[in-house]
């Protein structure tokens, strides 16, 4: 039997908080709702899925780091490291895996330092101004990807 693909669902600073933070922005559910319902549609797809968040960079560097020997693909949501972290995109593209980048809110609408992230150009694909379902779609994309 083929081994069961693995998923790493990567969030980073103050996703945490996903539910009480500026919830007219990022929405009412919580990290855990939306990590439950993956798991769900994880399962219905044989896919095994790994949920990670952490406010730190290191603590998220080293996560992307094992997920070239523990993953087959990642969905991530580096919140505000996306716009400054040289870090974790230098992470990512240690990884031979495809990359989907995701954020709830639309990252153009916005103030103009979040229009730029370093991670883009390593991803497949960006989903952004979807909420929730962003995350939902990537899984998707990686299990087509990943057939
Ligand atoms: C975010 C957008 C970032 O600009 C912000 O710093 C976040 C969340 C999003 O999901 O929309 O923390 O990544």
């Amino acid at each position: 039997m083929a081994r069961k693909r693995k998923v790493t669902l990567i969030n980073g600073p103050n996703l945490n908080l996903l539910g009480k933070r500026s919830p007219e922005i990022y929405g009412s559910q919580t990290l855990a709702d939306i990590e439950a319902g993956l798991r769900e549609q994880a399962e219905q797809l044989s896919i095994e899925l790994d949920c990670f968040q952490d406010n730190s960079e290191g603590a998220l560097v080293s996560k992307i780091q094992s997920c070239e020997t523990e993953s087959d693909g990642v969905i991530i949501n580096p919140g505000a490291y996306s716009h400054t972290s040289i870090a974790i995109r230098d992470a990512l593209e240690y990884l031979s895996h495809p990359i989907i980048e995701v954020h709830l809110s639309n990252i153009f609408q916005r103030e103009e330092f979040r229009a730029h992230s370093f991670v883009s150009e390593l991803a497949a694909g960006v989903i952004c101004g979807l909420g929730p379902k962003g995350y939902s779609l990537a899984l998707d994309a990686l299990d087509e990807m990943l057939n």
